[in-house]
């Protein structure tokens, strides 16, 4: 492993060379992207994923194109469907946009260090702010501090930042790390860590919306079905934990989608998004449906630490082309369209699980990506997937696929 040693300190080529060499492949086709290389260490190449455009989704009355990168079929035909039930859109509102940031301080007299605190707030306040030239420009700063005992050894001093159009890890971190340092010239002994806390009360977002029953269904009595069905199935995600799970994760295959095409930090959302869910004391679904006024009625909430400016958000070109996509210029509007996103998928997952299943949507998906991968066109893999459909699933392959195109085109 002599090759390996210093190998962050390798060039670019150097590191290809030594992975091509150990692994045994070839990786001259793969490119170098300046744009990537400067994100991350060690950096091979870009991986690729697809991404596609969700339609029909319609938040505080503006209709959005949705950019979804993802690997999952029926995502983002999910995502369309379930935009579409919404005959008025949905509406959402993102009210704060503020991160919160902890200094956990140890073997601290909590009472003495209430009154030095008292004392020197406010200068604590001002040293913070300063040391982030840009975030009074975008929003308020540091609005809260608040001293939280964790146990007798341990205090949290719990941060409540304004971060403006940004995520705001790396402006909550500076902050922090500038206060710590002053709470040290206090005393050296107390301060343990200092970090962004991705708990998301300062980011909650709420959207809602109404489906009449008529587009569940074209008979309305069967579309009413339905939509007690879903409001059963939202109700088994309140009670229990393993089902809450599932449900969530509906949630997240668009909102991940969303998050991933905007560049933004898909880690610190699931984090914080999942720690959310538990609230209550137990893990529950974050959406909720009801019957009001003759529709179904759906409820979500949930916080979403994103941005629009710094980070992968303006490095990578490709974050930039889907915020142009999607025409959004503010934080607090993409948090709006993304809790709208969660909701759409939602309603659109438990529609198909409580009717057909996903299973037939997924297979059909599943069916048409074989076909195409095989040369088939838009055209001829309609033919082609209804061909497939008569065979059983072990004869749904590539090999079976070719056969048909081929019988297709020398009829
Ligand atoms: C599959 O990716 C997502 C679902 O499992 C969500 C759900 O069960 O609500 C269909």
């Amino acid at each position: 492993m002599e090759d390996l040693k210093k190998f962050y300190k390798k060039s670019y080529l150097d590191r290809k060379d030594i992975v091509a060499k150990k692994s045994g492949l070839n990786l001259h086709s793969k490119e170098y992207s300046a744009e990537q290389d400067s994100l991350i260490e060690n950096y091979l190449f870009n991986f690729e994923m697809p991404e596609g455009i969700a339609t029909n989704l319609k938040v505080n009355q503006i209709e959005y194109l949705i950019p979804i990168v993802t690997e999952e079929p029926s995502v983002i035909a999910a995502l369309s469907n379930g935009s579409k039930m919404f005959t008025n859109g949905i509406n959402a509102v993102a009210e704060n946009k503020d991160l919160l940031g902890q200094i956990i301080l140890n073997n601290v007299d909590l009472k003495q260090f209430e009154t030095w605190f008292k004392f020197n707030e406010a200068r604590l306040i001002k040293i913070g702010n300063k040391s982030q030239a840009n975030i009074l420009k975008y929003g308020d700063g540091i609005k809260k501090i608040k001293l939280r005992k964790l146990s007798d050894e341990y205090v949290s001093m719990d941060f409540l930042i304004d971060v403006g159009e940004s995520m705001g890890a790396n402006m909550v971190n500076t902050i922090l790390e500038a206060i710590s340092n002053e709470i040290e010239n206090y005393n050296s002994e107390i301060t343990l860590l200092s970090i962004l806390s991705n708990y998301g009360e300062g980011n909650v977002v709420k959207a809602n919306g109404s489906i009449p029953f008529e587009n569940l269904d074209s008979n309305p009595e069967i579309g009413k079905l339905i939509a007690q069905k879903i409001v059963k199935a939202s109700d088994v995600a309140q009670l229990d934990p393993k089902r809450a799970v599932t449900h969530n994760k509906g949630i997240m295959n668009g909102i991940d989608g969303i998050v991933l095409a905007t560049g933004n930090d898909l880690r610190a959302v699931e984090s914080s998004v999942h720690a959310y869910a538990s609230k209550s004391g137990q893990y529950r679904g974050l959406s909720n449906w009801s019957i009001k006024d003759n529709s179904l009625y759906g409820e979500i909430e949930l916080p979403l630490p994103i941005g629009i400016v710094g980070g992968a958000t303006k490095v990578l070109e490709d974050a930039q082309t889907n915020l142009k996509i999607l025409k959004i210029n503010d934080a607090k509007t993409l948090m709006q369209v993304i809790a709208s996103v969660g909701l759409a998928q939602n309603v659109a997952a438990l529609k198909a699980l409580v009717t057909d299943g996903i299973q037939k949507g997924h297979m059909s998906l599943r069916l048409k990506s074989l076909i195409i991968s095989v040369g088939a066109n838009n055209q001829e893999s309609e033919i082609l997937i209804r061909q497939m459909q008569q065979l059983t699933i072990k004869e749904q392959n590539t090999t079976n696929a070719k056969k048909l195109l081929n019988n297709l085109r020398n009829k």
